[in-house]
């Protein structure tokens, strides 16, 4: 039987002879993958390791600060926040239409990035958090579809002209397999099962034009979602909970006056392989509470909805 434990002790053995004396970079990004290849060079080459978490201004809440606090309280790693978010905001000005959007977020992380890394002295190797269902999906090229995807989107993927050597730890497991590894290296539950987070970021839930007051508005009300589901215990059984801010505006009563503010949806899904998935039947109670305190709450909102479309035909992101 395949033991994990024997994996973890390998897998740093042949990190340690392959890397040397030398410096490897890696790519935080928030999610599980990133945070468990580099809790593993952590382990391997600890004070050779230098990360590196590009902030777009487009990250859920508090998520650097979860981050940032495992990487250099935990793991003591010498980690570089790269302060992004005014100049993604400015590339992404007046830009609507969502292709566009994940184009100009995928270059102008790789800008940022490309920028950091070359500050670190004696960088040879660079550690990504590729799984074995990106090997396969990509059919076993670096330049099959699934490998564009993330190269565009996720730190999962850096062009090779930045020309460092690829260091890839997790090719060989399953998501399972890596939530395991990483509990096993010691990272936190709350790491470990954070539902996947696109690339792109909040930028593909803020329907149409990208503002640092709509992103605030959005931020404040997916946290609300996120931890109303985690209060109720139904965000492990969830495969992803969030909220979409609509460029729609409706009308609503306040006091004795009225108002004309935007529309919030709220979309929860469960899902195996993300290729299909249906609406998250959720307690209707959890739901009212999700709406008021979303109305209540959040400025700027006085409608939420909750999304019934199941994939396909509808996607899981609504951008
Ligand atoms: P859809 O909306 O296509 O989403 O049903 C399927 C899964 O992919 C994620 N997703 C993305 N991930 N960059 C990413 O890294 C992207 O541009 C992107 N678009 C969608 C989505 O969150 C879901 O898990």
């Amino acid at each position: 039987q395949w033991r994990l434990g024997d994996f973890a002790d390998e897998a740093v053995d042949a990190i340690r002879q392959r890397v040397g004396t030398s410096r490897v970079i890696c790519g935080l990004s928030g999610g599980v993958d990133s945070a468990v290849v580099a809790a593993l060079l952590a382990k391997a080459i600890g004070p050779q390791l230098t990360c590196i978490l590009v902030d777009n201004g487009l990250l859920r809440k508090d998520e650097e600060i979860a981050v940032v606090r495992e990487f250099t309280e935990h793991f003591k790693t010498d980690l570089h926040v790269v302060k992004a978010e005014e100049r993604f905001l400015a590339k992404l000005a007046g830009v609507t239409e969502p292709q566009t959007k994940r184009k100009i977020i995928g270059g102008e992380f790789i800008v940022c990035f490309r920028e950091e890394a070359a500050k670190v002295e004696d960088a040879r190797f660079l550690a990504q958090g590729t799984l074995y269902p990106d090997v396969i999906e990509s059919g076993g090229s670096p330049d099959g579809p699934a490998a564009s995807i993330k190269l565009h989107h996720n730190v999962g993927g850096l062009p090779k002209e930045l020309g460092f050597e690829l260091i890839e730890p997790l090719r060989d497991l399953f998501k399972d397999e890596v939530r395991r590894l990483g509990l096993q290296l010691g990272l936190p539950e709350e790491i470990i099962w954070r539902h996947p987070f696109p690339g792109p970021g909040l930028a593909v839930r803020c329907l149409g034009e990208v503002t640092a007051e709509k992103l605030h508005a959005l931020r404040e009300a997916d946290a609300i979602v996120v931890g109303e589901i985690k209060a109720a215990g139904l965000y492990r059984q969830t495969s992803q909970a969030f909220a979409v801010l609509l460029p729609v505006q409706s009308v609503g009563v306040m006091g004795d006056g009225r108002t004309y503010e935007n529309a919030l949806a709220v979309r929860c899904v469960n899902t195996d392989d993300f290729m299909t998935a249906d609406w998250s039947h959720l307690p209707h109670d959890l739901l009212s509470r999700i709406s008021t305190r979303v109305i209540n709450e959040v400025k700027g909102v006085n409608r939420v909805v909750y999304d019934i479309s199941s994939k396909p035909p509808a996607t899981i992101e609504w951008e």
